[in-house]
């Protein structure tokens, strides 16, 4: 009965969606544990790309039932939407499964989210104004609605009145903002959605511990990544879920003594969209070499990417917080043009060395990273499906990453399509 789980070891947008879709082949149930629409999942099966924000990458494979679990905030709009996109591409989206418990986005927890990110100024945080923050804010404050209030209009109006009654206050009279439109919203959640999303809702918690029993394989697919995390990642430039391995338990309903395998899924560089320290950060003309190369364009928001070289010190960090059993390294093709290939192995605070992530947030903003130069490759490796038939210097330096981590690579990936990655173990 065992369950793997994929998730980001950087700031996001490593490739989880392709590992998960690689993985899904093996697999029989794909639960993506939390986050929302702020993801952006690509897959690339030959010709065709699928950009998944809500739906488990696992979709793709009739074989699969797909669980968007408890951990989840749903936009209904855009589930239903991106349902429509796949259908209309022949993918059969009948088996998806919705977790009663899963929040849900409402219009207003976009306004918000796009008012107060407006208000911190200079300060933002370069949110994906997608209303994350806020929806997850009432989950813990416990006005929240859940998927399962859909079933019920009662109790979905008097939650949706008595949070909206709170909510008017702040955005009439410290935002400046018109009220909220209840009935709008009533008619389009319970009209609406709620007959196109109802027979989707399940006791996920259920129906996961049943495929337990029946020792099929889960995996549980992360949004966001490590460094993203509400608890662990850079705070305040962070989402507002817990991407981390122990998220994957508390957002799908598993204990951890399920849990056999942690792919961690780094990029063979760094990027990040939005605020928020980066040691690696590059700003020459490497930089703008991997944002052409490795299209570094948010894959939800179109927003450039931010680039740098990689960097150990927070793989080691993310080894540690998610306990993981291997890497997969992506968009080691990108790399392929480069005379010099680097790698973070330290950082430098105030003339001393570490390689340990500072717990003083100051510090990270200001550490000089220390690196290890290689010699690039200068060969397309796109076509490479063994890791063997990989040129030395590529080998090199993945086996310095694994070497530094102290854990196996299983996958690389050598470019966006689900055909191009050299599994080395599965
Ligand atoms: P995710 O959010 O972690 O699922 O990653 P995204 O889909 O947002 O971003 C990864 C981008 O890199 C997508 O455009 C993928 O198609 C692409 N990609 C994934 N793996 C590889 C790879 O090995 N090589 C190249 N060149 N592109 C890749
Ligand atoms: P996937 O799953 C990259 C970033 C935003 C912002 C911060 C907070 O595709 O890897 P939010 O809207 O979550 O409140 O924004 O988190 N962010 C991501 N960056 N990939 C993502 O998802 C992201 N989801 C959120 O850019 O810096
Ligand atoms: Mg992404």
């Amino acid at each position: 009965m065992p369950a793997t789980v994929v998730v980001g070891t950087q700031w996001g947008d490593e490739g989880k969606g392709k590992i998960t879709d690689l993985l899904a082949s093996q697999m029989d149930v794909v639960v993506r544990y939390q986050g929302g629409h702020n993801a952006g999942h690509t897959i690339v099966v030959e010709d065709e790309t699928f950009a998944l924000q809500l739906v488990p990458s696992g979709i793709l494979y009739p074989h699969i039932t797909p669980i968007i679990g408890n951990g989840v905030v749903i936009e209904p709009s855009v589930l239903l939407e991106e349902l429509g996109v796949l259908e209309s591409k022949n993918i059969d989206t009948s088996r998806l499964k919705i977790s009663s418990n899963s929040h849900l986005i409402l219009p207003f927890h976009l306004e918000i989210d796009r008012i107060t990110e407006r208000y911190l100024g200079k300060n933002k945080l370069g949110t994906t104004k997608r209303g994350i923050g806020p929806s997850y804010a009432d989950k813990a404050t416990r006005i929240g609605l859940r998927v399962q209030d859909l079933l019920d209009p009662k109790i979905f109006k008097t939650k949706l009145e008595s949070m909206a009654k709170e909510k008017n206050a702040i955005l009439t009279r410290v935002y400046n903002q018109l009220p909220i439109d209840t009935e709008e919203i009533l008619h389009k959640f319970l009209d609406v959605y709620a007959p196109k999303i109802s027979p989707m809702i399940c006791d996920s918690v259920d129906f996961i511990h049943d495929c337990l029993n029946k020792n099929q394989n889960i995996l549980l697919e992360g949004a966001q990544a490590t460094f993203l995390d509400l608890d662990h990642g850079t705070y305040p430039y962070v989402t507002s879920s817990n991407p981390t391995a122990g998220g994957a338990c508390v957002g799908s309903g598993i204990g951890p003594m399920h849990i056999t395998r942690v792919i961690g899924i780094a990029k063979s560089y760094v990027t990040r969209v939005g605020s928020g320290p980066f040691p690696t950060e590059l700003f020459d003309t490497t930089s703008e070499l991997l944002v052409q190369r490795g299209h570094e364009y948010g894959t939800n928001t179109g927003r450039k990417r931010r680039c740098g070289w990689l960097d150990t010190v927070m793989l080691k960090h993310a080894l540690r917080l998610n306990s993981l059993s291997e890497l997969a390294i992506t968009k080691l093709d990108v790399l392929d043009e480069l005379e010099t290939v680097k790698i973070c192995t330290k950082y430098e605070i105030n003339g001393e060395f570490t390689d340990k992530m500072p717990y003083h947030q100051s510090d990270l903003h200001h550490v000089k990273p220390v690196y290890e130069a290689f010699i690039g490759w200068k060969t397309p490796i796109s076509e490479i499906e063994d890791f063997e038939d990989l040129p030395i210097e590529a080998k090199n330096y993945i086996n310095r990453i694994s070497e530094i981590i102290g854990i196996p690579v299983n996958y690389i990936g050598v470019g966006p399509k689900r055909s191009q990655v050299a599994v080395i173990s599965n």
